[in-house]
């Protein structure tokens, strides 16, 4: 925990998420929506007044993109999120403190034991639903998730532009955005990432997705690729 002076809380260009400047140092933090709570034993800092949560680029794709300059990052207060892949919700806990008491995220996941920290977290982060689910069949969840604003993907699986077409098919609003993390390995690990980056957008162009901004993730995740698409 950090209360030292000589710590400022800067506006970063995307809604709630800021820049915290220590020294010559900075950090991307948000602000957190449950006092005291932390995801993933991260550093909890005070300034004026306000409890912020660093949020590591190493341990969260999200926050890599961010770092490596993505144009957009369309989640903001009150949003409806359907995050595929959700984990122990590291990444789902920031967007949960920038959606706020207003928004919700339907976290899926069709593993058990992966999702289990998550029911925990969601005891105190009411604004996470979590699902035990398989994001390629979206049937299944149908009746508990509504039309959300944002479709978050990162499910480390060979057929990322399939599991994002039928789940923005199904949950997208007309006007919403897809937040995409590719895996190169995952989808062809004998093709240089570069060459798989490629024939994803091409095949995601071709589902009908306007790739408005793609960023390669190294160094803080190696062959992976952070797409943001909108529907042509
Ligand atoms: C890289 S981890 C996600 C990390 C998480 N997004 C974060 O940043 O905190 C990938 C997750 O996707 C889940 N997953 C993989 N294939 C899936 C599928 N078809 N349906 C649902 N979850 C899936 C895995 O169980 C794993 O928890």
């Amino acid at each position: 925990m950090l209360r030292k002076k000589g710590m400022k809380v800067i506006n970063s260009k995307f809604e709630g998420i800021y820049w915290l400047k220590k020294g010559k140092r900075k950090f991307l933090v948000t602000k957190n929506l449950v006092p005291g709570f932390r995801s993933c034993n991260e550093e909890i800092v005070y300034v004026n007044g306000r409890e912020y949560r660093v949020w590591d680029p190493y341990r969260s794709k999200a926050s890599a993109a961010i770092h490596k300059k993505v144009k957009e990052f369309p989640v903001k207060e009150g949003d409806l999120i359907l995050y595929l892949g959700v984990a122990s919700g590291t990444t789902a806990s920031y967007l949960s403190d920038i959606i706020g008491e207003e928004g919700v995220i339907y976290g899926v996941d069709f593993s058990a034991s992966a999702l289990l920290p998550l029911i925990q977290i969601a005891r105190k982060r009411e604004n996470i639903v979590p699902l035990l689910a398989d994001a390629r069949t979206p049937s299944r969840y149908i009746n508990f998730v509504e039309e959300v604003d944002v479709v978050y993907c990162d499910v480390a699986q060979p057929n990322p532009t399939s599991i994002v077409s039928t789940n923005s098919n199904l949950f997208l609003k007309e006007s919403g955005y897809v937040l995409l993390a590719i895996k190169a390995s995952s989808i062809d690990i004998s093709k240089k990432p570069k060459e798989v980056y490629l024939e994803e957008e091409k095949k995601l162009k071709e589902t009908g997705f306007e790739i408005i901004d793609s960023v390669n993730l190294v160094p803080y995740h190696k062959k992976h690729a952070f797409l943001l698409l909108k529907r042509k």
